[in-house]
């Protein structure tokens, strides 16, 4: 990670905020108010620590981070990866102590772990990944939890029932000793984000979208891997039978996810570096909306094109925080193809509420073509589809408590054997002559 901040450094493509500001809520507005843009902070009141955040808050940022600017398929080539991980996650080479020149006892309040909304819990960890080994295997799953700060060396994780919690399972005494890295290299944070069958390490994935270059250390507790150029490390333990409250704590929708019970994690050491960078996600941000959304993406393309001849696009909108709804263009290879999409894309990403089901000749990124094809290509009595009482988010608030949602679907396809001419967009025959005005026009406006 360091590298590719001194990259954009050089680019000047990253802000450095070298006035002195807190870790209580300071740093949380500057990065609130500019996300599509990429900071780090160098003065920080209350640590020697710096800061970084909003790193990758686009999909080309992520490109740029993973070395292929360029890369025209961000989500297939990341599908790829998933279907044919690196036999290897990685070279290990024992506990690379040098990779740190502080190897100490736990004390997380030397780090500068960020307030970000007035009525959070109080100071969390945004962008900790938490290594845990499969038991009775050498792989690691990677998830990202948040963790709010509770004492120097205790923290409360927010673990929502996926593979951590059934790792936990296979663990007599549920107590998982865990690795928790901050500031890993961009395949490693990308891979983290992803869901991926059990059994299968993200570090795998990560390391073949690094072409195979993934270098890790053993931790110096355990024999869980950890990148050698993490900036920060964390090692200790989740007690899944020791809980307290966590929360409240803003989540992905900006709204304020409650209070649950939930496990605390012990640190015992920390490993960082004089010059270490502490990442920080914003939740509710643009980042965050892109690392929860991709993995949905994902799913749903691959469920789309199982079935249908060809996805020319998915727009998990911004609007929706990337996650609830969803605009397809496809091509149909026959009638019903647009509803079974929306019924494909539903079973696809549970969290999905709205799903917007366009032809190959929309762009479903551009909302007024969207809702163009609404208005001339939709009919209410025949294009919708609602199911009640389905798996939702816990993340949104009108869900209520159980997370279960009505779903609505639009299909505003045109049947196969439609004749296109009446929808087609009219336009205005091409004259270079007119071209040139419109252009001079265009220099002068
Ligand atoms: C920035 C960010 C924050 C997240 N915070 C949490 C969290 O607090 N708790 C949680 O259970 N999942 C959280 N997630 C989602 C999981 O990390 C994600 O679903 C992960 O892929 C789960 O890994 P698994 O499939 O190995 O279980 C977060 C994801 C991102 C990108």
């Amino acid at each position: 990670m360091r590298d590719f901040i001194e990259g954009l450094l050089q680019a000047r493509s990253i802000t450095n905020v070298e006035r002195k500001l807190s870790t209580d809520s300071e740093i949380a507005s500057v990065l609130f108010a500019f996300q599509d843009r990429s900071f780090l902070f160098s003065n920080i009141k209350e640590s020697g620590i710096r800061v970084a955040g909003n790193l990758y808050p686009t999909q080309s940022r992520m490109k740029q981070a993973l070395g292929n600017p360029e890369d025209q398929n961000l989500a297939g080539n990341i599908s790829k990866a998933i279907e044919n991980p690196s036999d290897s996650k990685g070279h290990v080479s024992g506990f690379v102590k040098s990779s740190w020149d502080h190897n100490v006892d736990a004390d997380v309040t030397v780090l500068p772990i960020l307030r970000h909304y007035e009525k959070d819990a109080g100071n969390y960890i945004t962008a900790g990944i938490v290594a845990a080994k499969f038991p009775g295997t050498d792989f690691e799953n990677l998830s990202f939890h948040r963790m709010l700060v509770l004492s120097k060396n205790k923290l409360a994780a927010r673990i929502v029932p996926r593979h951590l919690e059934q790792i936990s399972k296979g663990i007599s005494g549920r107590k998982v000793p865990i690795s928790i890295v901050i500031g890993p290299p961009p395949a490693v944070f990308l891979a983290a984000s992803l869901q991926t069958s059990y059994g299968l390490s993200e570090y795998r994935i990560a390391n073949r979208l690094m072409n195979g270059k993934l270098i890790l250390s053993e931790s110096e507790l355990t024999d869980i891997s950890v990148p050698v150029d993490s900036e920060i490390v964390l090692e200790g333990y989740i007690d899944f039978k020791d809980v307290t409250k966590e929360g409240p704590f803003v989540d992905l929708t900006g709204t304020y996810d409650g209070v649950r019970e939930q496990p605390i994690i012990t640190v015992e050491r920390m490993h960082y570096n004089s010059n270490s960078v502490y990442q920080a996600v914003l939740a509710g941000s643009m980042e965050h909306a892109l690392f929860m959304g991709l993995p949905q993406e994902l799913k749903i393309r691959d469920a789309l094109s199982k079935s249908i001849p060809k996805v020319h696009g998915v727009n998990l909108t911004p609007a929706s925080s990337g996650y609830f709804h969803c605009i397809v263009s496809i091509d149909k290879a026959g009638d019903g193809d647009g509803k079974t999409s929306i019924l494909n894309c539903f079973a696809a990403s549970h969290p999905l509420k709205l799903v917007i089901v366009v032809d190959g000749d929309i762009d479903p990124f551009n909302l007024s073509e969207v809702e163009w094809a609404l208005t001339t290509r939709f009919q209410a009595d025949r294009g919708i589809v609602q199911i009640n009482g389905a798996r939702g988010s816990s993340l949104d608030p009108s869900s209520g408590k159980t997370g279960v949602t009505s779903k609505l679907g639009i299909d505003a396809t045109l049947p196969v054997k439609e004749d296109r001419t009446k929808f087609e967009k009219a336009r205005i025959k091409a004259s270079s002559v007119a071209s040139e005005v419109i252009e001079s026009l265009r220099d002068n406006s």
